[in-house]
């Protein structure tokens, strides 16, 4: 028996670094679900109408982790809801542990060069505001490579339309549901 089958699946989750398509997979798998959906980005925005770039450079990269935290807890009482999540997310394994306890978690996946092809000509996101952001794009998958990896389900976009990566996601969520 996998751990799913004994698990509460309300909702689901997408994880997996910036550019994998978390969002517009996530809101294209709600409309097919009927579910609602959020961005925990998005959410954090609204909550302290700040953009991310500014909490970062206003209040550092901690306090944007201690928002997310707070976002994370609020989430459990969802249901039906369709949840993309901010690309640091689940490094803090509490986190991920949390949207284990009420959703299935997918990792969207892709390799650094397909990342920065999807990233590079978009301004708004201060971890790659450095130099080399196809470098920092490398060191960010191998750091988080491990939390990536202990999804429920892990896709590989590279070489998937978003059509297909939704298809996958809503199949791999729809057996998770019909194993319980
Ligand atoms: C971050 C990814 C961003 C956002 C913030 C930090 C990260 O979200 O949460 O800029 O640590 O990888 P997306 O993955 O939606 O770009």
């Amino acid at each position: 028996m996998s751990d799913c089958d004994v698990r509460s699946i309300h909702n689901l989750a997408l994880i997996g670094l910036m550019g994998t398509g978390k969002s517009s997979v996530g809101r294209a798998a709600a409309e097919l679900l009927h579910f609602a959906f959020i961005d925990t980005d998005e959410l954090i925005e609204n909550e302290t109408g700040k953009k991310i770039s500014e909490i970062f450079m206003q209040q550092g990269e901690a306090a944007f982790r201690k928002y997310e935290r707070d976002v994370v807890n609020a989430l459990s009482t969802r249901r039906r809801t369709v949840i993309a999540t901010g690309g640091g997310l689940v490094t803090d394994l509490s986190n991920l542990a949390s949207l284990k306890s009420h959703a299935l978690v997918v990792c969207l996946w892709a390799s650094p060069e397909t990342i920065w092809q999807r990233v590079r000509e978009q301004t708004h996101r201060p971890l790659l505001q450095t130099a080399d952001p196809q470098a920092k794009i490398k060191e960010l998958l191998e750091q988080r490579g491990p939390a990536y990896r202990q999804a429920d389900v892990l896709l590989h976009t590279g070489f998937r339309s978003t059509k297909e990566v939704v298809q996958q996601v809503l199949h791999q969520f729809n057996l998770a549901r019909s194993a319980k």
